[in-house]
């Protein structure tokens, strides 16, 4: 912000840092003046008019202090109280805002977010980023558009008819990596490139998360966070009435398997209604039996989908499903936990927004964890992100949305209730002990293990292919035909990658 400022205004900035939840400070004009005039003296710039109107009608709308401002020329008298915005938010109102859409200057409105997350630990994480918005944003209506369905196969297939037909959500859930061509982001979203510099986010996201987020050369969402897909999770009740001890290995998870076979638990519980779990599964065990550079070799082209670890992977995912609940595809990887929450399952291999499950149920007390066998040291990640369509009806509102998701109030408040980590890498230590033991350990495995994408969760591969790689599972899960699965998974390769 610029010199020349009245006495009146410091007076005013000391009382917006002190009593305001919302970025930005309130003005109280000493004299008569137009927006213009106000720009220039806290901005140093006349362009920002907008910015400033737009920001105090928000306010207007829920405190009638301040100006309602009906034109972009009128001259304010003496004594009028506006809300001066941020800087950061001016800017990216200044990139985003259509000077044709007079109804932008005015507030308020709807913001429509789309996502996936209505299950326990998801809700709360989602209800958590809508509070930081709400705590900045009081005159913005969120319109919670969620879809259920784990992994958002059902919420895609609905999205993107509404995308095409120009009446998208404000902002949605998309994860990070290739995921994002199955969007033609080039005609339906809104590049952030521009927003990325004004907020700083090319600074505060680890570079390797940086380039997965990048697609034909341009940023197309936020990301609210880190998730694991390879772990465990154990019934610590069960596992201590039978002496157990979390296997670090295929051989001893299968011991495990076979020490409960009779005893009426079920030794792995697994969910598959979603279509997507046991595929989920299955990425986790290529992750145990390959190297990293390996398994990432499986998504690039340079490991051929021949391997013998592909076989192997395929063995094991056979044999897993003789000691899972039979009515797996009758349940979801939440409904699934049921046998856990019951104390008749012992294991469960999913995403730490299990974990979010977990606390969200108040369960987490009896809940242990470890990598899924054979991935000690290795992590397979996904990353939640937000987007912007260019047809947003709301697009103004959007930008304190994505703000916020990348804000780190926003990011901490999110992740201690969906189990997931902050994406940020300037996550304090003492901000770092405010997260629960699992988390933290999380962040430290994400600080040191080898970081392999999720094929799943879309970070690894375009969408067709993982449809492909989806329906090849389901389908051996029938057939239980490791030759022909195998074989299937080779053309699917073949058919994504050209070779
Ligand atoms: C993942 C998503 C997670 C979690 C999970 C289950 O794809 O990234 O945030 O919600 O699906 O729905």
């Amino acid at each position: 912000m610029k010199q020349k400022v009245s006495w009146m205004l410091v007076v005013l900035l000391a009382v917006g840092l002190l009593g305001w939840a919302q970025v930005g400070t309130p003005l109280v004009l000493d004299k008569v003046s137009s927006l213009a005039d106000i720009a220039l003296t806290v901005f140093g710039d006349t362009a920002y008019a907008p910015a400033i109107m737009r920001a105090t009608n928000s306010k207007a709308l829920v405190d009638n202090t301040f100006a309602r401002i009906s034109r972009l020329d009128e001259i304010l008298p003496a004594g009028s109280k506006l809300w001066i915005p941020e800087e950061t938010w001016a800017k990216a109102f200044l990139a985003v805002w259509d000077p044709n859409r007079v109804e932008d200057l005015f507030g308020g409105g709807k913001l429509v977010v789309g996502s996936w997350w209505t299950t326990g630990g998801e809700a709360e994480g989602l209800e958590a980023l809508f509070a930081t918005y709400r705590s900045r944003y009081p005159d913005v209506l969120i319109v919670n558009a969620t879809v259920a369905g784990g992994a958002g196969f059902i919420f895609k297939a609905i999205v993107k008819p509404r995308i095409i037909a120009g009446d998208p959500p404000d902002t949605f859930q998309l994860h990070a990596g290739l995921e994002v061509e199955g969007y033609s982001p080039e005609t339906y979203l809104r590049p952030l490139d521009d927003l990325y510099t004004i907020f700083g986010w090319d600074k505060v996201f680890p570079a390797d998360l940086l380039d997965l987020m990048r697609y034909e050369g341009h940023y197309w969402g936020v990301p609210v966070n880190i998730h694991r897909s390879n772990v465990l999770w154990y019934n610590k009740e069960i596992f201590a009435q039978y002496g157990l001890t979390p296997p670090t290995n295929w051989d001893e998870f299968f011991a495990i398997c076979e020490k409960l076979k009779n005893t009426g638990i079920v030794p792995i519980i697994i969910g598959n209604a979603g279509g997507w779990e046991v595929a989920h599964l299955f990425e986790d065990i290529l992750a145990s039996v390959l190297s990293p550079d390996e398994y990432r070799g499986l998504w690039t082209g340079e490991t051929p989908w021949t391997h013998p670890g592909v076989t192997k992977a395929l063995e094991i995912l056979k044999r897993i499903m003789d000691y899972a609940n039979v009515d797996y595809s009758a349940h979801t990887w939440d409904t699934a936990l049921d046998y856990f929450v019951a104390n008749k399952g012992a294991m469960h291999i999913m995403g730490d927004w299990a974990w979010g499950w977990f606390m969200a149920k108040q369960i987490d007390y009896k809940v242990g964890w470890a990598p899924v066998p054979g991935t000690k040291g290795i992590f397979v990640a996904l990353s939640d992100t937000f987007t912007f369509p260019k047809r947003a009806a709301n697009p103004i509102n959007v930008i304190g949305w994505l703000e916020v998701c990348g804000s780190k109030e926003g990011q901490i408040a999110f992740n201690m209730r969906k189990g997931s980590i902050p994406a940020r890498t300037d996550i304090t230590p003492a901000e770092k002990a405010q997260f629960n033991p699992y988390l933290q350990s999380c962040m430290d495995d994400w600080a040191r293990d080898a970081i392999v994408p999720s094929v799943i969760h879309g970070a690894a591969a375009p969408e067709s292919w993982v449809v492909d790689f989806k329906d090849t599972i389901n389908l051996f899960l029938v057939t239980k035909d490791v030759k022909g699965a195998q074989e299937a998974l080779v053309a699917a390769a073949k058919t994504a990658l050209g070779k």
